[in-house]
């Protein structure tokens, strides 16, 4: 597998990967909603940069709203409980709403934020996610745009965290056994 820069990493999908993954995404998304506008509403912070990707892949009207959830216990987020930490900043009433998301995993995110949505009666409310780990599902709820199914591996980069570093590599990596610390 390829190698990056930093020791202890190690590539799983590279930005080429990514990004010829989102194109596709991004005219699927471009079909289903052809004509009609769009808010993309981003999950702070993990999907940052695949809502500023995927985006730019999407050839429609749309605008860009977000939200920011916490679970408790970073880890030991099996109590279920996820608190809302920024609110959309405007309603999502009658539109056409894409959660994008970078990683879906036991679902308990994305379950509380399409409840959140749904109760100001969105026009449509679809679900992006880049990563999907469907092994890890809690709640029960798919994505409509998934990039990737992968198993239980514990990744990095464009956009997730180990205790918030990492963020920022641009291909998605795997910590390997000489990561430092
Ligand atoms: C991660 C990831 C998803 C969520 C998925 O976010 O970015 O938002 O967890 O997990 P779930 O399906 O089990 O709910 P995190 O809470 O770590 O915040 P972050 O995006 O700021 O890293
Ligand atoms: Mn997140
Ligand atoms: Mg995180």
């Amino acid at each position: 597998m390829a190698t990056t820069a930093l020791q202890g990493l190690e590539v799983l999908y590279t930005r080429q990967q990514i990004a010829e993954r989102v194109a596709e995404m991004g005219a699927e998304i471009t079909r289903d909603l052809k004509g009609e506008k769009l808010v993309m509403v981003g999950v702070l912070k993990g999907a940052a940069p695949f809502l500023s990707d995927l985006a730019r892949a999407v050839q429609v009207d749309a605008t860009f709203d977000f939200v920011a959830v916490s679970s408790y216990g970073k880890g030991h987020r099996t109590s279920g409980a996820v608190k809302l930490i920024k609110d959309l900043d405007e309603t999502v009433e009658g539109k056409n709403v894409l959660i994008v998301e970078d990683i879906l995993d036991t679902g308990l995110t994305l379950s509380y934020l399409r409840k959140l949505m749904l109760n100001q009666k969105p026009k449509t409310l679809r679900i992006a996610a880049l990563l999907d780990k469907p092994s890890r599902r809690i709640e029960k709820i798919d994505a409509d745009y998934v990039g990737f199914s992968i198993p239980n591996l514990f990744v990095i980069g464009y956009g997730m965290d180990y205790a918030e570093r990492y963020r920022n590599l641009p291909d998605i990596c795997l910590m390997t056994p000489d990561h430092p610390e």
